[in-house]
């Protein structure tokens, strides 16, 4: 066992190694002029570099390492069940003991009735069963046509081709030639930029719901097999919906047979301190997608919850073909449901919930000041899900500064300040592994102030002549 991770001590620049050709990366052409930082190791809150540098990890690796970096438990629980069982198929004629036990544990937490869980491997591959779910129903019950998707404006469902599909993200697309089908997009419930002088979030939302009702319409109901949606939006840049939107957004798509899929992937387990943003928000979806804190980051695992409804239809439809062809080698892995298990025993049992809930109102109060920051446009937050936006650079001689331009920037200098913290855009976002400490989110807090004064200055530098 390594000696404990301090992340206190840091202060000094980030520098990276250099230029990396042995592992391909998703921005190689920064990475050929600039090298790249290589982690050797994690521990709690901790990140660990090549250097023996040490950050405080302030959005949980990629939101999903909530139960903390290297629990000996957790690393247990995955050795003790590959040396019972290193693989078995959950396909035909078999499923395996470790895979059962975590479906059950869904479908306890999950916040209304749900069949057993269908096991996947990540959050892109849950989309894209879930999209494949809503199509199998539709042709069982005689309604081919009805498969249109919509989706808000900001979504972001990531990599597997329907996923990127039904990305809105220009960047997801560009290089690929997608959309390959249509998605029909409707504006995303966020009432900073939406909402109108003097209006209400009621009449906000009824504007809103008039709107995608008329979308559907003009689509053709027979068409629009699914609404997909992140409750509490984490990619899409933290975006707490207002108040009731999304229980009438659902009365909504009952009344045309749509069905409402909740991606959980980011905000599940849960960040906004109640199981699922479902929960948060007061719905009972049709199916849920789960993954990233589902197996706490610790090996790859996702899942889609279907209502008993949806399960027997597919069963039905399954009775006819033989077989409902979908599914992976490495879906049910038993080491990887075996840490699922874990982990969702932890987050109930345990107490990961209510240490988020009341620490998630502590991180809410460090950051909330930072709103009357001059380079700061917004602050919000549910349970550890966080965001500040930052105000975008002014125009500056050479033209407007482009967008993600002052997230970046930030980023680097919270780098060199010894947080790591991520940019949407110019969004940066917190998500902290749950079992930080009071201390834990001082310091990620009082780094990000430090790394939000380093913007500022070069921003008055900039604008000052020589
Ligand atoms: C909201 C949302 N959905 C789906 C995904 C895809 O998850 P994965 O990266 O595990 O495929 C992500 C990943 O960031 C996400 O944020």
């Amino acid at each position: 066992m390594p000696a404990r991770l301090q992340c206190d001590g840091y202060i000094g620049e980030t520098t990276v190694l250099t230029k990396s050709n042995t592992l391909y990366h998703d921005v190689a052409h920064h990475i050929r002029k600039n090298g790249i930082n290589v982690i050797l190791g994690e521990e709690g809150v901790c990140v660990r570099d090549y250097k023996e540098r040490t950050y405080i990890d302030a959005l949980s690796g990629m939101w999903c390492v909530g139960r903390g970096h290297n629990d000996g438990g957790l690393i247990e629980v995955a050795r003790a069940q590959s040396s019972t069982s290193s693989h078995c198929r959950i396909f035909s004629d078999r499923t395996n003991h470790s895979a059962v036990r975590p479906s059950i544990g869904l479908i306890e937490l999950a916040p209304s009735s749900f069949a057993p869980a269908f096991f996947v491997n990540c959050g892109s591959e849950a989309n894209d069963t879930a999209l494949k779910l809503v199509w199998c129903i539709n042709n069982a019950r005689g309604k081919p046509a009805k498969k249109k998707v919509v989706t808000f404006d900001n979504a972001y469902y990531r990599s597997t081709v329907d996923a990127a599909n039904l990305t809105a993200l220009p960047h997801v697309h560009q290089a690929f030639g997608l959309p390959l089908f249509p998605v029909v997009r409707v504006p995303t419930p966020d009432a900073r930029r939406l909402r109108r002088p003097g209006e209400t979030d009621q009449q906000l939302i009824e504007r809103l719901i008039v709107q995608i009702e008329e979308t559907i319409l003009a689509e053709d109901p027979e068409t629009v097999g699914a609404f997909l949606a992140e409750p509490i939006a984490g990619a899409g840049s933290v975006v707490i919906p207002p108040d009731g939107f999304f229980r009438r957004l659902q009365t909504l798509l009952r009344r045309y047979d749509i069905l409402l899929i909740a991606d959980e992937i980011t905000a599940g387990f849960d960040p906004s301190s109640q199981m699922s943003g479902s929960e948060s928000v007061g719905i009972a979806p049709d199916m849920i997608t789960v993954a990233k804190n589902l197996p706490s980051g610790y090996l790859p695992n996702g899942a889609v919850l279907m209502t008993p409804a949806i399960y027997e239809t597919v069963a039905l439809a399954s009775g006819t073909i033989g077989i409902f062809a979908c599914g992976m080698t490495y879906s049910g892995h038993p080491a990887h449901c075996a840490v699922a298990l874990a982990y969702l025993d932890r987050y109930s049992v345990r107490g990961l919930r209510s240490r988020v809930r009341a620490l998630g109102a502590y991180l809410r109060d460090r950051l909330q000041p930072f709103a009357e920051h001059a380079s700061v446009a917004d602050v919000r937050s549910i349970g550890f899900l966080a965001a500040v936006d930052l105000v975008p650079e002014e125009a500056a001689a050479t033209g407007p500064e482009p967008t993600g331009a002052a997230g970046r920037r930030l980023v680097a200098s919270a780098l060199n300040r010894g947080v790591m913290l991520s940019a949407l855009r110019d969004t940066i976002v917190f998500c902290p592994p749950f079992v930080s400490t009071r201390h834990d989110i001082d310091v990620m807090v009082d780094r990000f102030a430090l790394a939000l004064g380093d913007i500022t200055l070069e921003r008055v530098l900039r604008r000052t002549p020589d």
